[in-house]
């Protein structure tokens, strides 16, 4: 067998964890024209080729443009339980057995669509997925930082009162250029005091100092993305010393223009300098890839080498917002495929 299919294969199969992934993000072309039917909404687009060839991006901006589009043909319970069954179905094919989703209400509040509207699909596929093949799931409440710290406040509030224990964390998305984190101070404490934990997307767009100061001033257990960090090499020092986990997200960062070409990528820089990386889809429909296919453009761009997959599959499941036991068990089932499945 070619080099390349096995190790395509050995990836696949592997037991994987992911942790950055907006939910609005894996919206499939297909699924958005079936809702925007079904809505009578009228889209720019008539067929999958054409919404695919929307997928070219200049950089975030571009790109927010678009998803927040996708975001209006998903209205009712329905629409969001197919959404979430959709990512969910596309977990089990590639073993992505444990999976921390952002889910974005303020896309849709304001738009008349209630959180329990969202919150009942969601849990409905969240239920079956589990009860079907075992999935397991943790939601993230991702607030938008292009809308103001109160709103943010505001739906950390109803979710906390409307429905507590759904979500285990929060995080901060959306254009991180001229949105720094020293305006979700009080976003953070708050939710920190309400037994939140902690991530924030940075050092995307923005600069290594946005993921010093969500550190310092946001108090954040994770970062998302975080790859600009390479700028101040004192500040890779102290993510390698703190083991303060990177989401990355490769095909997105190519995609978004973050980086010319995946060969420039420098993850794997970060990650042999001690850095606790993973690796993550962001938006899994519209960057060209779910996870397997992230680790295999890797694979095939970068060099990344089994030894270094391992690496980074175990850096996800340790830096999962997963409870001991549960971690702990998803470290072991993966200690047992590594074992049984040496890396081609
Ligand atoms: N960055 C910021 N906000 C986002 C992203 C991203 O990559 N994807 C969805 N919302
Ligand atoms: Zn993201």
């Amino acid at each position: 067998m070619q080099e390349r299919q096995a190790f395509a294969n050995w990836i696949t199969a592997m037991p994987k964890a992911e942790l950055h992934v907006h939910i609005d993000g894996t919206l499939t072309a297909s699924r958005l024209l079936d809702r925007a039917a079904k809505h009578g909404v009228d889209l720019p687009y008539g067929s999958v080729e054409d919404v695919t060839k929307a997928y070219d991006f200049d950089n975030l901006q571009s790109f927010l443009d678009l998803y927040y589009l996708g975001t209006g043909v998903i209205r009712d319970e329905e629409d969001f339980y197919l959404l979430m069954l959709d990512y969910l179905t596309t977990c089990r094919e590639q073993h992505i057995t444990h999976t921390e989703i952002m889910v974005e209400p303020q896309s849709y509040l304001p738009k008349g669509v209630s959180l329990a509207t969202m919150m009942s699909g969601f849990k409905q596929a969240v239920d079956e997925a589990q009860a079907g093949w075992g999935q397991s799931v943790l939601l993230i409440l991702s607030l938008l930082r292009h809308l103001p710290e109160e709103d943010g406040i505001d739906v950390l509030e109803l979710a906390h009162s409307s429905f507590p224990g759904s979500f285990v964390a929060i995080g901060l998305a959306s254009s991180e250029v001229g949105h720094p984190p020293v305006g979700f101070t009080e976003l953070y404490a708050r939710a920190r005091s309400l037994g939140y934990r902690t991530t924030a997307h940075a050092g995307e767009e923005g600069p290594a100092s946005f993921v010093a100061d969500s550190l310092d001033l946001l108090g954040v257990e994770r970062i998302d993305h975080g790859i600009r960090s390479a700028e101040d090499p004192a500040l890779v020092v102290r993510l390698a010393r703190e083991q303060i986990p990177l989401t990355v997200c490769p095909l997105s960062n190519v995609k978004l223009k973050v980086f010319e070409r995946l060969e420039d990528h420098n993850l794997l820089e970060a990650l042999d300098a001690g850095v606790k990386v993973t690796v993550n889809s962001d938006d899994p429909t519209y960057f060209g890839g779910f996870l397997n296919e992230n680790f295999i453009a890797l694979h095939e761009h970068l060099l990344l080498d089994g030894k270094r997959a391992a690496r980074l599959t175990r850096n996800a499941f340790e830096a999962s917002f997963l409870p001991a036991k549960a971690k702990a068990d998803k470290l072991a089932e993966l200690d047992r495929y590594l074992t049984d499945h040496p890396s081609p």
